[in-house]
């Protein structure tokens, strides 16, 4: 399908769909919309009164426009209360045309561009949040399907303006929407891929395939050899029990120019938690093969980071492993060390991804960068605290939190900082090792981020603990349906924007 943007009248436009839009409780349509009912001497107004269509952020009004304009039909889509509108409303609205279009089963959709100039919202950015929308919304994961769906695809999609300033803003915003949802449906690929299929040579792979050809970015990889001598001790206990071979990956994208500044991206790259000898009841194994969405993430910003261009260079670091069961797998009661000479004592082999980030993280701190973000599926009690659809964020420094946040809400990806409370320290004291790796009974998204501070030192860091967001259960919103989101992509490649 083909996005693009143009100068344009509504009322004049050929197309299958004509999409305008209409806030909630709004008597009598303006603007684009109100020329569309005008051309259609007043019907739609009429119409959608008698339907009691009340434009709730996300819901359609259809109705076919029998030849007073060249479109087939019009599309209002409701864009909620004004109050309540930002770019996420924006991004919603667009997306909910495009599922419209395809359950219409249309070839051709011609937009106006919804928010512009709207509570002092960018064309530019409310372009880039459409076509976020729209290809997110249209994403299907179908490569294990024997038949594909029959609908027809959507072909076109035409955003329309009739302010010729509007549409050369949106068509940079247009180019920055199409390289965000590139790398969020590169990540969504990877997480819905079977674990099977995605070991963790798998990541290497796709970590080699994303620099290749591209000068900017170099990967180095470590395999078990080179983490024995690096001391990953995390890793590899992990990596023990399975017969996937660990490989720590280290991605940096070095720009022409670069900044003196550097940032480090770690995900959690576990590619099926079993649980180890801890073993997770089959309920929660069901859905195991997210445990690297992290690193998916991480990857999924790489994939379209020498096109982001950020001006500072940046690492992109996760150390990939499955957790198995088995004779030569790691015991609840062993002792690690990772790779900054800390020792665990492991008491449940179920919290890995600590035990994977401790040397990942130890890793990262040595390349010296100004701030290190990681994301991890780390823990159910993350999903307790602020539920399937919210990151809970952990960080050591304000400012870094703060732009993390800004970033977030401007994306669409839900974040909450949640407390580093160091009188739970307490509460990872081991009787014969450094720390243990889990906590007590209730905290626990916060004793795996006081874990984790263990391992950056001084340096500025944040953790985004994504179990819930990672992957929908259900459909959250018009752009994500059910299975992998490639949530935290769209966070970071605004983070690395802003730098
Ligand atoms: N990968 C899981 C966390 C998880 C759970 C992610 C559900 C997504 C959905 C993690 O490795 C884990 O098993 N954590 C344990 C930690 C506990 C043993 C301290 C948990 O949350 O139960
Ligand atoms: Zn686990
Ligand atoms: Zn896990």
């Amino acid at each position: 399908m083909d996005i693009s943007v143009r100068k344009g009248d509504l009322t004049q436009e050929k197309g299958d769909l004509l999409v305008v839009n209409e806030f909630l409780g709004v008597g009598e349509p303006g603007g684009a919309t109100g020329a569309v009912n005008a051309a259609l001497g007043g019907n739609l107004a009429k119409f959608m009164k008698e339907d009691h269509f009340k434009a709730k952020l996300g819901s359609a009004f259809v109705m076919r426009t029998h030849g007073k304009i060249p479109a087939k039909r019009v599309l209002v889509v409701g864009l909620g209360k004004k109050e309540e509108f930002d770019l996420e409303a924006v991004r919603q609205a667009a997306a909910a045309s495009m599922n419209v279009a395809k359950s219409l089963g249309v070839k051709s959709v011609v937009s106006i561009l919804h928010g512009a100039g709207m509570g002092g919202l960018k064309a530019a950015d409310c372009a880039q949040a459409m076509v976020e929308g729209v290809r997110l919304a249209e994403y299907a994961f179908e490569s294990y399907r024997s038949t594909k769906k029959e609908k027809p695809r959507v072909q076109r999609f035409d955003i329309v303006s009739r302010d010729g300033q509007d549409v050369r803003q949106a068509l940079k915003g247009v180019e920055q929407g199409e390289l965000t949802a590139r790398g969020t449906m590169f990540a969504r690929d990877l997480v819905n891929t079977p674990a099977g299929d995605m070991y963790p040579q798998k990541l290497v792979h796709a970590a080699k395939q994303i620099a290749a050809g591209k000068g900017t970015i170099r990967v180095r990889v470590f395999d078990r050899d080179a983490l024995v001598r690096m001391g990953a001790g995390g890793i590899l206990g992990v990596a023990q029990g399975s017969d996937h071979p660990p490989f720590l990956v280290h991605m940096v994208y070095k720009p022409k120019k670069a900044t003196k500044k550097s940032v480090a991206l770690v995900g959690k790259a576990v590619t099926f938690d079993s649980g180890g000898l801890s073993l997770k009841p089959a309920e929660g194994m069901m859905t195991m093969k997210i445990d690297m969405a992290g690193a998916a993430a991480v990857l999924g910003a790489f994939s379209v980071i020498a096109q982001v261009a950020p001006a500072c260079e940046v690492h992109g670091i996760f150390g990939a492993v499955e957790n198995m069961p088995s004779g030569k797998a790691i015991r609840p009661g062993d002792v690690l060390t990772a790779m900054n000479k800390k020792t665990i004592e492991v008491l449940n082999t179920d919290a890995e991804g600590r035990l994977t980030l401790a040397d990942t993280l130890s890793y990262a701190v040595k390349q010296k960068p100004q701030a290190i973000i990681d994301l991890a599926t780390l823990t159910g009690a993350c999903m307790v605290a602020l539920g399937e659809e919210i990151t809970g964020m952990m960080s050591n420094n304000d400012a870094l939190s703060t732009i993390l946040l800004e970033a977030s809400r401007g994306a669409g990806e839900k974040m909450w900082r949640l407390p580093l409370e160091k009188n739970y320290r307490k509460l990872l004291k081991s009787e014969v090792a450094d720390m243990q790796n889990i906590g007590a009974r209730w905290g626990g998204a916060l004793t795996a981020g006081l874990f984790l501070e263990e391992f950056v030192d001084k340096t500025p860091w944040a953790h985004l603990d994504i179990a819930g967001p990672a992957f929908a259960e259900r459909e959250i919103d018009p752009y994500t349906h059910k299975g992998a989101t490639g949530h935290g992509v769209r966070t970071l490649l605004s983070y690395l924007r802003s730098l």
